[in-house]
């Protein structure tokens, strides 16, 4: 009896009214090739899909599930919130729990500001830096992805990465101006010369610097101390502000996020995904000084009618307190490194080029010897070999992220018995490639 593929039903009806049958690029296979698989239901570590297949999840959401889909702390917050409405417009008391929260665990943050997505977080970060400097020029680098805004569009990482034709300084995106990007300096990560050069230049026109403290949209990439330490110096010694976006390393690296691992205080930090547990919340903030120009007390705009939402609060004022428990991170962290590990070993059986890392619950594994340092080595990895290794896994029931330039996340549901079977899966896809 053949059955039919209830993916392939569901994919091909999304087509119809969902461009591409997808709400966000990466999510349709477009790198990996195949159906995209439309989930039905999550649980701690797994989801299933309309195939009613079950999958060891390791995306969780793109970082935020880090306490395990459905969580029972978790959803009983969120019913909880429910229950007396879902969004008022007006402040609550939750919001400033939320914002109490993030400031105490956060180095660098004295206040803070809630928007619905981290694209709405980096977007006003830059808008806040541009007022409070009263300059035009920021800089990002090579395979980071800030979002979606229209000046962070210029060889950005994650979907972009995989599908745009960037060239030097173009738009990676169509309906982006070149007036726009034209105010976006692009350096490669990882290269101090670089930026001393940039800011040899043009020091004193610079309003901002834009960086994933550890890059997770062109796969999990390091910045070397001395980088990180030219930044923070020239930032300071020119009067423009240091943003770190720490949307996805942010509670997920760390509890106090990459900064706290490297000792860099950064002048605004953004933040989305674990700290909303899952919904649609994130947020910017940092120096008090700079916060301050925002509206309603300064003249930078910015504003919205769902910011610091009820429910999501909720989920993420319970996210924050559980990964805030004795021990969470040792955990989350000593598990991802093992299953670093038993990827390595698989990957060393069958003799295949194969490197990886990891922090917190972070990883990147990278199909060439050496673990890459910037965007450029990153795409000279073996792509074919992954694609090949993506399929395989899939069919083994472990769902990896459907690109290669994309880091991998685990959560505190991630077990021994989960990781044993990921590895297993991994010691039976190896030998096929
Ligand atoms: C580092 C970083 N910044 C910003 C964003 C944009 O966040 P969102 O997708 O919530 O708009 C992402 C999304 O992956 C991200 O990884």
């Amino acid at each position: 009896m053949t059955t039919v593929d209830q993916n392939a039903v569901l994919f091909e009806r999304a087509q119809k009214t969902i461009p591409g049958g997808v709400n966000s690029p990466v999510r349709a296979f477009r790198q990996v090739g195949g159906v995209p698989r439309f989930v039905s239901k999550a649980k701690g570590p797994y989801f299933w899909d309309a195939n009613n297949k079950r999958y060891i999840d390791l995306i969780m959401s793109w970082g935020p599930m880090i306490v395990g889909h459905a969580n029972p702390e978790v959803v009983e917050a969120v019913q909880k919130a429910a229950e007396t409405s879902f969004s008022y417009g007006a402040p609550t008391a939750g919001e400033i729990e939320l914002a109490e929260r993030i400031c105490a665990l956060m180095p660098s943050v004295e206040q803070v500001r809630m928007v619905s997505s981290g694209t709405e977080a980096t977007m006003s970060a830059l808008r806040l830096a541009r007022g409070y400097t009263n300059r035009d020029l920021i800089i990002k680098f090579e395979g980071c992805y800030h979002g979606h805004a229209d000046s962070l569009l210029v060889k950005a990482g994650s979907g972009l990465l995989t599908f745009a034709d960037s060239t030097q300084n173009a738009p990676s995106s169509g309906g982006v101006p070149q007036d726009l990007v034209k105010h976006t300096l692009v350096l490669p990560y990882n290269d101090v010369a670089a930026i001393e050069e940039v800011f040899q230049k043009q020091g004193d026109q610079i309003a901002a610097v834009i960086i994933e403290p550890i890059a997770g949209n062109m796969n999990l990439i390091q910045p070397s101390k001395e980088f990180l330490s030219t930044i923070r110096s020239l930032t300071q010694k020119h009067g423009s502000v240091l943003i770190y976006d720490e949307v996805m390393t942010g509670f997920r690296v760390a509890l106090g996020g990459a900064q706290s691992l490297q000792g860099v205080i950064p002048d605004l930090t953004c933040l989305g995904k674990v700290m909303g547990g899952g919904m649609p919340i994130a947020a910017f903030g940092g120096k008090k000084e700079i916060m301050s120009k925002l509206a309603p007390l300064g003249n930078v705009y910015q504003a919205g009618t769902l910011s610091g939402n009820p429910v999501a609060v909720a989920a993420g004022l319970k996210t924050l307190e559980i990964i805030s428990r004795e021990g969470f991170y040792e955990c989350l962290g000593g598990q991802t490194q093992k299953l670093m590990t038993g990827l390595k070993q698989a990957a060393d059986k069958s003799k295949i080029p194969f490197a990886v890392d990891n922090v917190g619950g972070m990883f990147g594994f990278y199909f060439t010897d050496q673990v890459p340092t910037s965007y450029e080595a990153v795409t000279k990895s073996n792509i074919e070999a992954f694609k090949k290794f993506f399929h395989l896994m899939l069919d083994e029931g472990v769902y990896l992220a459907p690109s290669a330039y994309e880091a991998g996340f685990t959560s505190i549901a991630h077990d021994d018995a989960v990781l044993a079977a990921i590895v297993a899966a991994a010691e039976k896809s190896f030998p096929k490639l």
